[in-house]
């Protein structure tokens, strides 16, 4: 008798052992096909970019509210951002014009397929860098973006390329970690309107877009993004700081302490946001709170 209930057993594990192994290859072939799509029918608006100090100027603050700056490295020359065995590799690009950088005759046309597509000159989807956060922006903003890359000393960096580890298929499947950001754009979309900085819920939503990644679409907060990370808070109205004011908000973002004294996991990148003004903060606050 108990010879047969171990054997059962051992069946019984068998098996689900052997299940496990079937599905994670039908996910590592389905996401391998999606990571090798070339997006032939998706072609770069025209963009006009004039390289003046005002362009330049807005540019160099975009690339700090957007973020670039944080994942490519301050000095542009990309970086190993992630790296475990099971994850694998996260490497931002070296986007200078230095050794391991962009190619001399990267075009704005480049720019505009990297930024709003998401996808490199070839029209492989570029693994997770957010173009998703990126593709609603202005022309304006990212012709900004463009002329101040142009200004960017050469960094000589030959940076490893990424490397999708057999969790990172798992999660992209499951859109835990955004592995192939290009797939949820809409590439047939024009240039977004420009929107009037003003202290708005409609500016804030505009901003707002480098924080969906982690805390949602509509703000409202999700599980942890990686194995053992914080639980992501909702930032709505129905979270704590749709209860905050304006003022502790901006204090949370600026010092990483809540107003009741806790403070901010290292997981939330609250030090990107001090390149944000106050009147950004507020429209962000503003946006978020007028989500229920
Ligand atoms: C969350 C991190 C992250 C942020 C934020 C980010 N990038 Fe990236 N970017 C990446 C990664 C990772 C790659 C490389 C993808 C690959 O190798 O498949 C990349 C690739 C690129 C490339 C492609 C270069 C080439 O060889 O085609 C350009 C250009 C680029 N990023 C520009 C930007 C700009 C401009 C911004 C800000 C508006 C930005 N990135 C923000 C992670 C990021
Ligand atoms: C890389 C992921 C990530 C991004 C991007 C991100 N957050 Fe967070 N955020 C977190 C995590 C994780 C926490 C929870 C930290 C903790 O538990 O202490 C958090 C917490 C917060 C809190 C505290 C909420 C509370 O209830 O205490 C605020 C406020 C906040 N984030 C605002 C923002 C804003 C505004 C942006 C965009 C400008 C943003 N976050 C972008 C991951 C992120």
């Amino acid at each position: 008798m108990l010879k047969k209930i171990f054997k059962i057993t051992g069946i019984v594990i068998a098996g689900i052992i052997a299940l496990a192994g079937i599905a994670y290859l039908v996910i590592y072939i389905n996401m391998s096909m999606r990571i090798a799509t070339a997006y032939d029918h998706v072609n770069a608006e025209p963009i006009h970019v004039t390289y003046d100090s005002a362009s330049i100027a807005l540019g160099a603050r975009l690339v700090s509210t957007r973020v670039c700056n944080e994942c490519h490295g301050s000095d542009f020359g990309g970086r190993i951002m992630f790296e475990d065995g099971m994850i694998g590799r996260i490497v931002s690009r070296n986007i200078t014009h230095g050794k391991g950088g962009l190619p001399d005759d990267f075009t704005e046309s480049d720019w505009v397929m990297a930024i709003k597509h998401g996808l490199d000159r070839n029209k492989q989807p570029l693994l997770y860098m957010p173009a998703n956060e990126f593709a609603e922006m202005s022309e304006g903003d990212i012709a900004a973006i463009i002329a101040y890359m142009s200004t960017i000393p050469n960094v000589d960096r030959e940076n490893p390329s990424v490397k999708v580890g057999p969790l990172a298929y798992v999660l992209g499947m499951f859109d835990v970690i955004p592995v192939i950001p290009t797939e949820k754009i809409d590439h047939t979309k024009s240039f977004a309107q420009a929107v009037t900085p003003a202290a708005t819920p409609e500016y804030g939503k505009y901003l707002a877009v480098v924080c969906t990644n982690c805390h949602g679409p509509q703000l409202k907060g999700r599980g942890p993004m990686i194995p053992g990370g914080s639980p992501i808070p909702d930032l709505t109205a129905t979270g704590n700081p749709g209860k905050w004011s304006h003022g502790d908000f901006i204090k949370t973002l600026r010092t990483g302490i809540r107003p009741n004294g806790a403070k901010l996991a290292d997981d939330m990148p609250w030090k990107m946001t001090l390149s944000f003004s106050e009147q950004e903060l507020t429209a962000i606050h503003l946006y978020a709170q007028s989500l229920k």
